[in-house]
């Protein structure tokens, strides 16, 4: 078997996801919120998340996929990036899990080019023990061990996003 208990369940991630929602409710009344989903891992958190927000908002999305060249640096390529005008907006970008941080450092740079009136980090998950690049975070859901996770919208070889839960992905013993 591949695929383990739940580290996380569903019913886990849905009370983290609405406590999320609320203070982001909180710290967004009265602005001019626009939230960015980076495809494909965030896709399931995201539209949970935003389904709870109860401040005005608009959506959008940005793709990007990460290749590790060694333990301290990798490339990142942007392969959609919002067509909103992000300058003035209040950016608040959302993805599955940080891990090196690499990807979010190099997004996060892309984003404040074009000037908006702030920017804020959402992630589901924060795999600490990994990071080698120092990238703000504003909300976390939940610290990970460092493990490979799967499991709502994380994948593993872009099998697993499905499973409506979180878990540990194992190699087969060989
Ligand atoms: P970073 O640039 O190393 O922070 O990598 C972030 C991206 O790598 C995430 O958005 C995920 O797509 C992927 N990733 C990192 N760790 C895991 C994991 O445990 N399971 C699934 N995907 C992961
Ligand atoms: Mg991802």
């Amino acid at each position: 078997m591949f695929i383990g208990k739940p580290i996380i369940s569903e019913e886990q991630i849905q009370i983290k996801v609405k406590e999320l929602a609320n203070r982001i409710s909180k710290d967004y009344s009265q602005r001019d919120l626009i939230v960015i989903g980076i495809l494909k891992g965030s896709f399931m958190f995201f539209s949970d998340l935003i389904r709870y927000i109860k401040s005005p908002l608009k959506i959008d999305f940005l793709i990007a996929s990460s290749y590790l060249k060694d333990s301290s640096s990798g490339e990142v390529k942007i392969y959609y990036f919002p067509r909103e005008n992000l300058t003035g907006k209040d950016v608040l970008l959302v993805d599955d899990i940080i891990d090196t941080g690499i990807s979010l450092h190099f997004i996060r740079e892309k984003i404040l080019d074009m000037n908006p009136s702030s920017l804020k980090i959402c992630v589901l998950l924060d795999k600490k023990e990994r990071r080698v690049v120092d990238v703000p975070v504003d909300y976390v859901g939940f610290s990970v061990p460092n493990k490979f996770i799967v499991g709502y919208g994380l994948d593993y070889q872009e099998m697993f996003r499905n499973i409506p839960y979180l878990t540990i992905f194992k190699k087969e013993a060989k």
